[in-house]
């Protein structure tokens, strides 16, 4: 027989429970500035990955897709991460280079919402960025061609000793299809648990070089 055992609260459970009011939580004015306070918030308290986020691209046909990615930087600039350009959001941001982005952290319900243009992060960025890379992390972005079909297990892990003979005592150079990608922001919506559902929405619009506030209906 198990005995009764005590499930305790996690940390952010009576803080950041659905019924509690988070108080003033729009603690900037710029949302660049507010998503980095957010993110300070969410780096306390969620498990894992607070950078992780949605990343939704279109197809040609104009169809939707979208997968979880690391948030590698935030800047003035935006927001970057890093992928395969051959991969399938590669080829979908190769040809149509919008995309939007959705942060869900749960442990401080608290969502945002990000829309934008993409361009690519330069070579020497991508090159020093991947040089910080563990080695075995740097092979295998050579070793994987993410999103295409792997004929069998053992493909992957024989490519990858192939590629570790060939770079033996060798620096490992980035893959030239291993690239970061800025997403420019146009409009960044940020989305607060409040009680009884009454949720607080607010979303930035870019407008030339200033942005525009508004409360959404929740
Ligand atoms: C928590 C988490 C973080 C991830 N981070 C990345 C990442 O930074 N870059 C990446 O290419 N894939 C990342 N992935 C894998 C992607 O979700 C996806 O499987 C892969 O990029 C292929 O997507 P695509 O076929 O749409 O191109 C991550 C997955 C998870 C669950």
């Amino acid at each position: 027989m198990i005995a009764k055992v005590d499930i305790p609260k996690s940390p952010s459970a009576e803080q950041y429970s659905a019924e509690a009011d988070q108080g003033d939580v729009f603690t900037a004015k710029e949302p660049l500035a507010l998503f980095a306070d957010w993110f300070e918030e969410a780096k306390k308290y969620e498990v894992n990955d607070p950078g992780a986020f949605t990343l939704a691209t279109v197809d040609a046909a104009g169809m939707p897709d979208c997968r979880v990615i690391l948030l590698k930087d935030l800047s003035e600039d935006g927001f970057s991460f890093y992928t395969n350009s051959q991969s399938t959001k590669g080829l979908q941001l190769a040809q149509r280079p919008a995309a939007a982005m959705c942060f869900f952290w749960k442990s401080i319900r608290r969502q945002v919402r990000v829309r934008g243009m993409v361009s690519e992060i330069s070579d020497a960025e991508c090159d020093a960025y991947f040089a910080t890379r563990a080695r075995m992390a740097q092979i295998g972005a050579w070793a994987s061609q993410q999103s295409r079909e792997l004929p069998d297990a053992n493909a992957l892990k024989a490519r990858i000793a192939e590629l570790e003979a060939e770079f033996d005592g060798k620096e490992v150079p980035r893959p030239p299809h291993w690239r970061g990608y800025l997403i420019t922001p146009q409009s960044m919506e940020f989305w607060v648990n409040r009680p009884f559902r009454l949720h607080d929405r607010v979303i930035y619009s870019r407008q030339d070089d200033d942005w525009r506030e508004e409360r959404l209906y929740p």
